[in-house]
């Protein structure tokens, strides 16, 4: 797909946020106009400008193509003045009142050096850097010859899991690794809504699992890498790590998998 110098493609329609289109999106399931009039008050705050829909995205919601969509948001490319970012709009039925929290544990990741660089949030919205890319199920499916690409991208992961675990923030959903990274010119791990600052750790061995393992990636890059003794030694370097997250420890768990 041809992009312009605003990584926006031709096919992509940008609208402004008043757009009539847009209103399903903005106030997703259930319209109400005080939420609406709230939102695009908040989206002004954020600086938003515009809304791009298409842009090569595989979820449809009303016949538009989005970004993505999960329990608690749906995510659109969108516009401040030139620069691109992803907006995450609160649903209006999410179990939760606010992006307050969410907000603050994806900064906290960003100290860690995880997640997509964070731009800006309100009580509905959290504006961030936008990741084009695959989802690493769709990018392992790509890949079957490329051990070594599994292999980079695999120990990037892992870092930035480690940095987590170190940073005492635990993800949350790494087990669900297909939905939660998404794969560019390196691998972005995402949303942050179940994230805690008291759960005990566990993002190295859950991501760890979901990528070597057990699921639907490690089906994949289980294939890719071919059978071999791995799984033995990942699951005894993991069970070393969970007691004592050393750096020693996590460097024997990369060799066990590697
Ligand atoms: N920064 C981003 N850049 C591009 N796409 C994103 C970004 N963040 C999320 N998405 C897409 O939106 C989907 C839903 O986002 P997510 O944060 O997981 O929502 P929820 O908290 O509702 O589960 C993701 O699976 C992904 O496809
Ligand atoms: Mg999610």
């Amino acid at each position: 797909m041809r992009l312009s110098q605003h990584n926006v493609s031709f096919s992509d329609e940008e609208l402004d946020i008043r757009s009539p289109k847009l209103v399903p999106l903005i106030t997703y399931p259930h319209y109400s106009e005080c939420e609406y009039k709230d939102r695009i008050i908040e989206m002004e705050s954020l600086g938003i400008t515009s809304i791009i829909l298409g842009g090569g995205g595989k979820t449809i919601v009303n016949s538009a193509h989005i970004a993505g969509k999960g329990c608690v948001g749906i995510v659109v490319k969108s516009k401040v003045g030139s620069k691109v970012c992803a907006l995450k709009i609160r649903r209006t039925d999410a179990d939760r009142k606010t992006m307050d929290n969410e907000a603050r544990l994806h900064k906290m990741a960003n100290s860690a050096g995880v997640g997509p660089i964070l731009e800006g949030y309100t009580k509905n919205l959290i504006a961030m850097e936008y990741v084009s890319g695959q989802s690493i199920i769709d990018w392992a499916g790509n890949n079957k010859a490329a051990k070594s690409k599994i292999r980079i991208v695999a120990t990037d992961v892992l870092e930035q899991c480690f940095s987590l675990d170190a940073a005492g923030l635990d993800h949350g959903e790494l087990s669900r690794l297909a939905r939660h990274v998404i794969i560019s010119d390196r691998p972005y791990i995402i949303d942050f809504e179940s994230a805690s600052t008291t759960r005990k750790t566990c993002n190295v061995t859950a991501a760890a699992q979901s990528i070597f393992l057990y699921g639907v990636v490690a089906n994949k890059v289980k294939k890719i890498l071919g059978n071999t003794d791995r799984e033995k030694s990942v699951i005894h370097a993991l069970r070393t790590y969970k007691h004592f997250h050393t750096r020693a420890n996590f460097e024997a768990v990369l060799d066990s998998l590697l």
